[in-house]
């Protein structure tokens, strides 16, 4: 495996599946066995997963909500996605710990660094729920900052996109995509990565994102086999 330890980010929105709303059963199940594919190969896996196939705090913004509010409850998104993620990977007999930036002691432990390596170190699957606690920060930040204060060596983020490309692929039959680009480059030619917290984060602190379509199975299990899958950013 060519990564001891991760942090996987998953997007809300994919966990819909072909839905307009919620979870699609499939996806999740989906999603599941691809981890429990790593998981069972020794590598150390920390998800964040994100909320918006449920509720998007800033879309509450544009309806007169104040942003905070719409944030926190995007944050309660997270949580439902979670705890979806953590009954879907403790059917197929994956052990697993949720944690919760926000504290909600019945259905999940609080969110402790050292307690979340220590489950990490026992091969147990550690999801962290509720982003980073505090509204204006997108859940690709909650998955840099995690990633960063466990050590993991790279973030892996599960799109429904395979990769980077040099315009929108979409729009320009000439668009091209990067197997390797680096902070600055990304940066400099405007390229979407994650949001600018998310993305200063990991080029300060040296921490690798691998972005590539986590919705293909076997992609994931493909990305740390060392494969050329997605795009990778990086110092
Ligand atoms: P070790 O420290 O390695 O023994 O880890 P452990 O997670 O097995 O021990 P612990 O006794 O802390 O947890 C046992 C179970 O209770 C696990 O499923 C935890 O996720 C859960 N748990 C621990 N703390 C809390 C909490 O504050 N709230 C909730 N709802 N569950 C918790």
């Amino acid at each position: 495996m060519k990564y001891k330890r991760i942090l996987l980010k998953l997007s809300g929105e994919s966990l819909m599946g072909d839905k307009a709303f919620g979870i699609d059963n499939d996806r999740l199940s989906t999603y599941a066995s691809q981890i429990k594919a790593i998981q069972e190969s020794g590598v150390e896996v920390a998800i964040v997963i994100g909320g918006g196939n449920i509720f998007r705090g800033v879309q509450a913004e544009q309806g007169g909500m104040d942003r905070t509010h719409g944030d926190y409850m995007g944050m309660l998104a997270t949580m439902i996605n979670s705890m979806a993620l953590q009954a879907a990977l403790e059917s197929v007999g994956v052990q697993t710990r949720l944690q919760s930036a926000i504290e909600m002691k019945e259905i999940s432990e609080p969110y402790i660094r050292r307690k979340a390596v220590r489950h990490l170190e026992r091969g147990r699957v550690v999801i962290f729920g509720a982003g980073t606690g505090n509204p204006f920060f997108t859940t690709d930040s909650a998955a840099s900052l995690r990633a960063i204060e466990i050590n993991a060596e790279v973030i892996l983020k599960g799109t429904r996109v395979d990769g980077i490309y040099s315009a929108d692929p979409e729009k320009d039959p000439n668009a091209t995509k990067y197997d390797t680009i680096s902070f600055d480059d990304a940066y400099g030619k405007g390229l979407q990565v994650m949001d600018m917290t998310a993305f200063t984060l990991c080029k300060e602190n040296n921490l690798p994102i691998i972005v590539f379509d986590m919705d293909t199975p076997g992609n994931l299990k493909k990305v740390l086999d060392g494969e050329q899958v997605g795009t990778i950013v990086r110092n």
